[in-house]
């Protein structure tokens, strides 16, 4: 039956989503299965089931459409859509809530502070160090992100971090490289280091540079490669998600990974990362899309 390809959005991710959508869906296409593009933006939800979409591919990042809201309004319409369900898209779009779950369970992450109008800034620079990261808890694709690397810069990270959520995240730093651990059904897929020539693995560096080194193998030995994909499958469950994700990861010098954030609607860009690990694991970017399909629910 029919299948939506749902990209756009209205997230400050939406450029993003349009990138990775129009690749989904020539993917799909190529293989046979009548998907169309739709953008909730454009149209209403309702259109859905007028126009006879029988399955929904979501590709839609940030909010609105990968924290659970969309999730929440298909399995109310019974549309079956690919991915994490509501409970598991709403974690994973916010990295506070994210963080205090897996550290309830013992999983390694980095040291965190949440920020406030009021926080004494020089208090948290003191506990977590420097360089820290200052970042929005619910956005994706670096939006908002700074990596101060002086007392004097935490105000102005924190109002840059303020334009794009109420709630504001400070991050330890830990300096060992940092990785990535897509995961598709019930397995791990080979994970991917990532060298940017930028200050940080920042928009520009995701997307748009073609100086950002990607390492896939990562190189890690094979013990520390379990270790990640064990750490991965993990974080993904105890969230409670479900079809595919991708677990972003820091290494610290002795090589121990520590958690940093889930995404639950992972970037499908031509620069993007699940289908890099996926190409390693042997399957092609038309194989992935086909496999995340398969598994879509209600
Ligand atoms: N938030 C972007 C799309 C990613 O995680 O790939
Ligand atoms: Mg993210």
């Amino acid at each position: 039956g029919k299948v939506a390809v749902m990209m756009g959005g209205s997230s400050s991710e939406r450029e993003v989503s349009l990138m990775s959508g129009g690749g989904v869906l020539k993917a799909l296409q190529s293989r046979g299965v009548d998907a169309h593009a739709f953008d909730p933006s454009e149209k209403p939800l309702f259109a859905l089931k007028e126009e006879g979409f029988e399955r929904v591919f979501i590709i839609l990042h940030g909010p609105f459409g990968e924290d659970g809201t969309l999730q929440g309004a298909l399995e109310t319409m019974g549309i079956p859509y690919t991915g994490c369900g509501v409970m598991a898209s709403a974690i994973g779009m916010d990295k506070w809530r994210t963080k205090l779950l897996w550290q309830s369970i013992g999983l390694p992450v980095p040291a965190f502070r949440l920020l406030e109008e009021g926080s004494d800034l020089d208090r948290v620079v003191a506990e977590l160090g420097l360089p820290l990261f200052v970042k929005p808890a619910c956005e994706g694709s670096s939006f908002g992100v700074t990596k101060v690397k002086t007392a004097a810069d935490m105000r102005a990270a924190y109002e840059e971090a303020k334009k794009y959520d109420d709630l504001i995240l400070a991050e330890q730093f830990i300096g060992g490289g940092e990785y990535t651990c897509a995961i598709l059904g019930e397995r791990a897929l080979p994970s991917i280091k990532i060298e940017p020539a930028t200050e940080f693995y920042d928009y520009q560096a995701k997307y748009f540079r073609d100086d950002t080194v990607y390492r896939c193998p990562s190189g890690l030995d094979a013990e520390t490669e379990a270790r990640v994909h064990q750490l991965a499958l993990k974080a993904f469950q105890v969230m409670g998600g479900t079809g595919w994700g991708r677990i972003d990861f820091l290494m610290d010098e002795a090589g121990r990974p520590y958690l940093l954030e889930a995404n639950t609607a992972p970037g499908m860009t031509s620069h993007s990362l699940v289908p890099m690990a996926a190409r390693q694991a042997g399957m092609s970017y038309e194989d992935l899309c086909l496999a995340v399909l398969d598994l879509a629910h209600v």
